[in-house]
């Protein structure tokens, strides 16, 4: 039933998906959200393994970007994070397992790799910057960022598909706050609607919405 639904409507879509299993476009946005409040206080914001309380630990929480963590296969890294038989890896390190769904560790994951993969960091916040894209830019951009909203067969250019890891990470922040100020061909200029950190805040949520 749910999955006739969602080809139909984008909003039922997204308010059903917000609460039950995540669906790819929000996957690394929720994730990074669960991350924020469940690991950065060890792993840090950035998962370098420098959050706040690791002042007061004898064990270092690992480095989550360092070559070997980044080496493990998903698998792994969801055993690990969940705490599955033989994978807790410090006595430190919480078993999510016990207290988050599969779904949130998941998500979590997918922020993860973000934080390993993705060149650019977020300057702005992606919870701000979500609200945006959703006033703003879903017409043409679509719900999950592919460059397929309601207004993109109106026009001869197709809009850009955000979900294009590869050619995100091409993109410096710079050039993609002149590309959103200025507009395009066909896509409207934005530097009398948005404040410079409402620029950022939609940049952040269209980084994520690239790994998902
Ligand atoms: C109370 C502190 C603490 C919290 C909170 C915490 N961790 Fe850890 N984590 C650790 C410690 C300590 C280690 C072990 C470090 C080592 O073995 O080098 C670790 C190890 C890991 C590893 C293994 C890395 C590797 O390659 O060996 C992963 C993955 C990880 N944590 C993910 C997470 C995630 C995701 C969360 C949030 C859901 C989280 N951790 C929350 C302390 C914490
Ligand atoms: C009227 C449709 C429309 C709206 C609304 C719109 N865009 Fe676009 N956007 C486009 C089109 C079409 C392109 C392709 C480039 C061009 O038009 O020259 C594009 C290109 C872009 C690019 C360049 C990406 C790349 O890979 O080169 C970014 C970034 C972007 N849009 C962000 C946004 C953001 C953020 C918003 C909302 C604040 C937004 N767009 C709203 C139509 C739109």
């Amino acid at each position: 039933m749910l999955k006739h639904l969602v080809p139909v409507a984008g909003v039922v879509a997204a308010i059903l998906c917000s609460h039950t299993a995540m669906a790819d476009p929000m996957k690394t946005f929720e994730g990074r959200k669960l991350f924020q409040s469940l690991c950065s206080v060890c792993h840090g914001a950035e998962g370098k393994g420098d959050g706040p309380l690791t002042k007061r630990m004898d064990v270092h929480p690992a480095d989550l970007t360092s070559a070997r963590t980044r080496a493990r296969s998903d698998e792994e890294l969801l055993d690990i994070i969940a705490g599955v038989d033989n994978h807790q890896p410090s006595r430190v390190m919480p078993r999510w397992g016990k207290v988050i769904r599969d779904t949130d560790i998941e998500a979590i994951l997918a922020y993860v790799r973000f934080l390993q993969r993705s060149k650019h960091r977020l300057e702005g916040d992606p919870v701000v910057g979500r609200k945006i894209y959703q006033d703003y830019c879903v017409v043409c951009h679509g719900e999950g960022g592919r460059g397929d909203g309601i207004k993109a067969d109106l026009l001869p250019l197709k809009p850009a598909d955000h979900t294009n890891a590869a050619r995100m990470d091409k993109l410096s922040n710079q050039e993609l706050r002149n590309v959103i100020l200025k507009g395009g061909a066909y896509m409207p200029s934005w530097s009398n609607t948005l404040s410079p950190s409402e620029v950022n805040a939609v940049i952040a949520y269209i980084r994520l919405l690239a790994f998902n």
